[in-house]
């Protein structure tokens, strides 16, 4: 009889408990907490200190390396048992080689967690996160991260980075193209759905993976948007704007939290007791685990919070940090503070009770490779199927920000097309940032789609005209007799991959290089001119909005990219995107976003007063505000219409509105209903979304819709932190967008 892994470290055994303990494992029911919970404790009984500290850290392996590395001598650090989980780790091969070591050569055989930054896809690659925000197509976000959890799970990975849920307001941040933008309400809908693509109904199934939620907390709020800056706010917009969206990840049972870089108002969130015990565990009964981002630990001694590692190590785990990402900074130090009496060891075992549940819950103690199957890697990997819908996806995630005299869709019988621009035959940089396991030679460049969407009929010219961050501007001559000798032109412009996702601020979010230029110089050339645009945050277009004839904002659209934009392009798909972040006119209006306070000084369009709150230079209104985005047909709405102008605490509010489609082809609308609160005890947003409905409407006809609300749907935290409504007059506001709504006012008793 061949002995499989455990019955070998079984044998090898000499603590006789360990043998019921994972004999009992294989016939546990998965959703048995309370049983897992017993099982951990009895593990933990047979643990030595160290041991214990092992499964709270957590190593890089020395792939796909996205930070400094503190100890490569992962594979000695598994055999003795100083190891817990493993990250940038994947393929059936490495991960089974891995775990060999820890459940045949370490001492108490505990298989290890595999995690990975699985962001938007792992080996099939769909559009950016921001992106995926702007299909507002709950569906399609949640199918993906199901995609991605069976792809990744198929090459041994079982846990997952994501979702990052952080609301930002400053495109300037690298970090926006990870996110669901600038929206509370709609970040709290996307991060549950994630946690619902990746997690599944049962962890243990051997294609779901255990998400985590980050990064906790308000890391998306630093000044200036530089990278891991200060993050300084009320806790009115702390628990009103920022918080929501890890909240949401929770309500809908995210196994892990990942802490953030930052500080908030002077403690960093790694060593912060408030946000992880307090917030976190106590009040919104978190009960997995908490783990930090990269060496965050050692990150409290410059932050100047820790005046060594020792005392770092002291600050995290007291504060609520169960899991040390490659910082070492626990195994190093936690033996001697429980020594010292500086941590408890009851911290310590509750910490390493979280991870070993969590072990349980993946099933990894029934079989520690139940993710390692040589088949499934074989067969799940970029299949057809996970093809057609990342193609799909990628259209749906485009937004048509200008569309004068309907240049767009093309005509795919046209007789010539140039296709120019520095991203226009840029494979690799279709993948974004975050691009997992990704391959950029199997991405499809938008010029590849252009070709396969038109018959060979179409004499199609491509030319570059510049790089991406040029300086010169030497080939745009090339570009621009292309432009000429074409009937329309494709004009690919917009970011490198790396120039958004982390360490990529930008302090300037123009196009950048000579890109304004070669525009300038192909639409002169030739008015057809359609602009496509890559890129990983919002940009300041309106140099080239005033000469555009058509931009459509394709973000980074993954691997199947180029198809899904050209079907847009060529009308196959009618495009339905609306932007999840404000697009400002210029950096100077920066942090921008729909949801601002009124002031006491507002703005009235209609007039010219100078003590306003405003610019000298500038209008206050973006260039294109949240929720914008065209289609190839038109849509009309009717007004709003409520079933009552008065409502009490226990009635639900319905609003109606009729939506027609008044153009010549079919078309989807996102249709979204703001709520303003026009007179609160603190200051309120002069609009906040609380609904939409995205909607299919065949030419020539009308859709009504219905939403509902709850005086519950209308809270928000007062001067005492008081989470109530108040009674009084609000407006409710139906639209395509935030800046064009229709409003009926109701009163709540
Ligand atoms: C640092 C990033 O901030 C975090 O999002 C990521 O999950 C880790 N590195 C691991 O790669």
């Amino acid at each position: 009889m061949t002995m499989n892994w455990k019955s070998k470290a079984l044998l090898s055994l000499t603590i006789p408990g360990l043998i019921t303990i994972f004999q009992a494992c294989n016939h546990q029911p998965e959703s048995a907490n309370a049983v897992y919970e017993q099982k951990a404790d009895s593990i933990i009984k047979l643990m030595t200190l160290e041991e214990k500290i092992g499964q709270l850290s957590l190593f890089t392996s020395d792939w796909d390396v996205t930070g400094p590395v503190m100890n490569n001598n992962y594979i000695e650090l598994i055999k003795e048992g100083k190891a817990g989980a493993i990250f940038n780790a994947y393929t059936v091969d490495y991960v089974r080689k891995l775990q060999k070591v820890a459940v045949e050569e370490s001492r108490l055989h505990i298989p290890l967690i595999f995690g990975y930054d699985v962001i938007h896809g792992h080996r099939t690659i769909f559009p950016i996160p921001l992106a995926q925000a702007c299909s507002w197509d709950l569906e399609s976000i949640e199918h993906s991260e199901q995609i991605a959890a069976d792809e990744a799970t198929a090459e041994g990975i079982n846990w997952t980075y994501a979702p990052m849920v952080d609301i930002t307001r400053d495109p300037r941040w690298g970090r926006v193209m990870e996110g669901a933008g600038e929206d509370t309400w709609l970040g709290s809908q996307i991060s549950a759905t994630r946690v619902k693509g990746f997690q599944g109904d049962n962890l243990a199934a051997n294609n779901t993976l255990l998400a985590c939620v980050k990064h906790f907390a308000a890391y998306g709020a630093p000044e200036a948007g530089r990278d891991y800056n200060t993050v300084d706010m009320s806790m009115q917009t702390l628990f009103g704007n920022y918080l929501p969206p890890y909240k949401a990840a929770v309500d809908a049972g995210v196994g892990s939290v990942m802490t953030s870089f930052n500080e908030i108002n002077g403690t960093p969130s790694t060593s912060n007791a408030w946000l992880l015990n307090n917030i976190l565990r106590k009040q919104w009964g978190f009960s997995g685990f908490v783990v930090t981002d990269y060496t965050s630990i050692n990150e409290l001694i410059p932050h100047g919070v820790a005046a060594d590692s020792a005392d770092a190590g002291k600050l995290a785990i007291n504060a609520g940090v169960d899991m040390d990402m490659q910082g070492n900074i626990y195994n190093k130090f936690l033996a001697s503070l429980v020594k010292q009496g500086k941590v408890s060891e009851k911290t310590i075992d509750e910490a390493v009770k979280r991870i070993l549940v969590a072990k349980y819950k993946l099933g990894l103690f029934s079989d520690p490779y139940r993710y390692c199957s040589i088949e499934r890697e074989k067969t799940e990997i970029m299949t057809p199927e996970h093809m057609t819908f990342a193609r799909k996806f990628a259209a749906r995630s485009c937004v048509l920000l200008k569309n004068k005299n309907n240049i767009l869709p093309l005509s795919s019988s046209v007789k010539s097309i140039a296709v120019i621009g520095p991203l226009a035959d840029a494979k690799q940089e279709m993948l974004g940032s975050w691009s997992a396991a990704g391959d950029g030679n199997k991405c499809i460049s938008l010029l590849e789609g252009v070709k396969n969407a038109l018959s060979p009929n179409t004499k199609i010219i491509y030319e570059k005209g510049c790089d991406i961050n040029d300086n010169s501007t030497a080939n745009i001559a090339k570009a621009v007799s292309a432009a000429r000798s074409a009937q329309v032109v494709i004009l690919a412009l917009g970011e490198s991959r790396d120039m958004s996702g982390e360490a990529a601020s930008r302090s300037n979010i123009d196009l950048p290089g000579v890109q304004q230029m070669l525009a300038e110089a192909v639409v002169k050339a030739n008015p057809n001119t359609a602009i496509v645009l890559f890129n990983g945050r919002p940009l300041t277009l309106t140099n080239l909005d005033a000469i555009a004839p058509a931009i459509l904002e394709a973000w980074f659209g993954g691997t199947e990219a180029g198809n899904g934009v050209a079907d847009v392009l060529f009308g196959k798909y009618n495009p339905s995107g609306r932007l999840t972040m404000t697009f400002p006119r210029n950096m100077g209006q920066i942090p921008i976003y729909y949801n601002h306070k009124n002031t006491g000084r507002p703005v009235d369009p209609s007039k010219v007063e100078k003590y306003k709150s405003k610019y000298i230079d500038c209008s206050n209104d973006p260039l294109y505000p949240f929720g914008y985005g065209l289609s190839y047909t038109t849509f009309d709405y009717s007004n709003v219409v409520l079933d009552k102008n008065e409502y009490t605490a226990n009635d639900t509010i319905v609003a109606r509105v009729s939506v027609m489609n008044s153009g010549k082809v079919n078309g989807e609308e996102v249709i979204q209903l703001y709520v303003r609160d026009v007179v609160g005890e603190v200051t309120r947003p002069v609009l906040e979304l609380k609904g939409f409905k995205k909607v299919f409407i065949p030419a020539g006809q009308s859709v009504t819709v219905t939403f509902t609300l709850t005086p519950n749907d209308l809270k928000y935290y007062h001067s005492n932190m008081d989470y109530s409504w108040d009674p009084g007059v609000f407006e409710i506001h139906i639209g395509p967008n935030s800046a064009q709504t229709k409003m009926a006012r109701f009163t709540l008793k």
